[in-house]
């Protein structure tokens, strides 16, 4: 592992330690990480914390124990995790609590498919806990065993190398921070990811989104936890401690709805966000919504949604079609789009780093020698100037009955802001829906 990090470091993406950051204990918990800095692959723990570890969600000293877990057999008969292990997925270490929880967190997922009027039983269900960490939820599967086919992924090599050794009974992969995983289309009949989408950002939610609709069968279920707004204090003042370790509370908008969220380590527990309800809608729409319980999953503190992939599989999105640096108080750039038969078109566009207020217009000229205008439109970003400290702003376009054109179209983003536009980035995608 050595190596290959060294080769990263110059494009890391560094952070300042965390407070009590202590490099032999940090080296003692981490023996593939002393075995590197021995080797002469890094500096130090400290580097490698700050370049890799932190996005890794690593902790930073092993977990006093809080019993030899080690050692521990559950009541269930199936291995308790090392305490620093729970420690990281729930920053408890009480091996009771984490079975019960485990346990009533699963019997919230089924209770929340039925509340949504959806069935689970069918012979050889395939069933994926995305997010498994430590096995929480996966280990009151082992009962099932005969009829369920469990799948478990997690960023985190540790959590999923324990699950692969102490729960036979499922199949445990290491899984790749951004999409895709290595499922085939149409894999799974049921999709749960329990305090997963918590620790992203917006991007990151709108692709996995994307991947979990490819990985579901038609008719198949999702079950996710999130913070909704009922969320906000809790989420923004536990941000506080967590934000010397070098994260920032950073605001997204689209279509003026928000998601809030502290960038920290991204995908561990140092990272949180919280959206509002219309936010959330957004995110999930190659989804039907079949239902949406405040405090209902997590110990009761997260919201849980369920939702099955629409039925119309046209859905494409395609990403960042163009992406330009803006400068002075009107920035404008062109760029090709290919428009065969576009009955109509949706964009989501975003500013990054926003000087705000600013007006957005699009115009569309046909590229067949008449240069003829196709069609223009225009949007506030953002709309409503109430918001403060927002880091980007997207805005969705919907053109409707375009005229017919095949071809390519010169597609112009003209941005003017209130002030100058230095250092804000724009990017254009274009949006298939359903
Ligand atoms: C708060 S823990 C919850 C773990 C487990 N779902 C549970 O309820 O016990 C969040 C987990 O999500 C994992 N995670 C974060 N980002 C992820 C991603 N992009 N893909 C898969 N797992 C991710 C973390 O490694 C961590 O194990």
């Amino acid at each position: 592992m050595g190596s290959e990090h060294a080769a990263d470091l110059e494009s890391a993406d560094v952070s300042t330690l965390p407070e009590g950051f202590d490099e032999a204990a940090y080296l003692e918990a981490h023996p593939d990480v002393r075995a590197a800095v021995a080797a002469g692959d890094l500096g130090s723990g400290a580097d490698h914390f700050r370049y890799f570890g932190h996005k890794e969600g690593r902790a930073i000293r092993r977990a006093p124990p809080f019993e030899d877990t080690e050692l521990l057999i559950g009541n269930d008969g199936l291995p308790i995790p090392p305490s620093d292990l729970m420690f990281l997925v729930t920053n408890g270490r009480d091996p009771a609590r984490f079975q019960a929880a485990g346990e009533a967190d699963l019997r919230a997922v089924r209770r929340a498919v039925e509340e949504a009027g959806l069935v689970l039983s069918k012979p050889d269900l395939r069933v994926l806990d995305w997010g498994c960490g430590c096995g929480r939820l996966a280990r009151h599967w082992a009962s099932e065993a005969d009829s369920v086919r469990l799948h478990g992924c997690d960023i985190n090599p540790e959590l999923v190398d324990w699950c692969a050794a102490s729960l036979p009974f499922g199949q445990f992969a290491v899984s790749p921070f951004d999409p895709p995983l290595a499922y085939a289309d149409g894999s799974f009949d049921l999709i749960y990811g329990i305090s997963v989408l918590t620790h992203l950002t917006f991007e990151e939610h709108y692709r996995w989104m994307q991947e979990l609709y490819r990985l579901l069968v038609p008719g198949g279920i999702a079950v996710m936890t999130g913070h909704g707004p009922t969320m906000f204090p809790q989420v923004l003042a536990g941000a506080a401690p967590t934000s010397a370790a070098g994260g920032r509370v950073r605001t997204t908008l689209i279509d003026q709805e928000a998601f809030i969220c502290l960038e920290n380590s991204a995908g561990s527990n140092a990272s949180g966000n919280v959206l509002t309800q219309n936010m959330f809608a957004h995110i999930f729409s190659p989804f039907d919504v079949r239902l949406q319980r405040p405090r209902y999953g997590l110990m009761g503190i997260h919201d849980t949604y369920v939702f099955v992939p629409k039925t119309d599989r046209s859905l494409q999105f395609i990403d960042f079609c163009a992406s330009f640096d803006l400068s002075g108080q009107i920035s404008e750039h062109s760029f090709e789009l290919d428009f065969n038969e576009q009955a109509n078109l949706s964009a989501l566009i975003n500013l990054e780093n926003l000087h705000y207020p600013a007006t957005i217009q699009v115009t569309l000229h046909a590229l067949d020698g008449s240069e003829g205008l196709i069609a223009t439109w225009t949007a506030p970003l953002p709309g409503r100037t109430e918001w403060t400290l927002i880091d980007q702003a997207y805005t969705f376009f919907m053109l409707e009955g375009l005229p017919a054109y095949n071809g390519l179209v010169r597609a112009t983003l003209k941005v003017q802001g209130t002030h100058a536009l230095d250092g804000t980035t724009l990017s254009f995608r274009k949006v298939v829906l359903f």
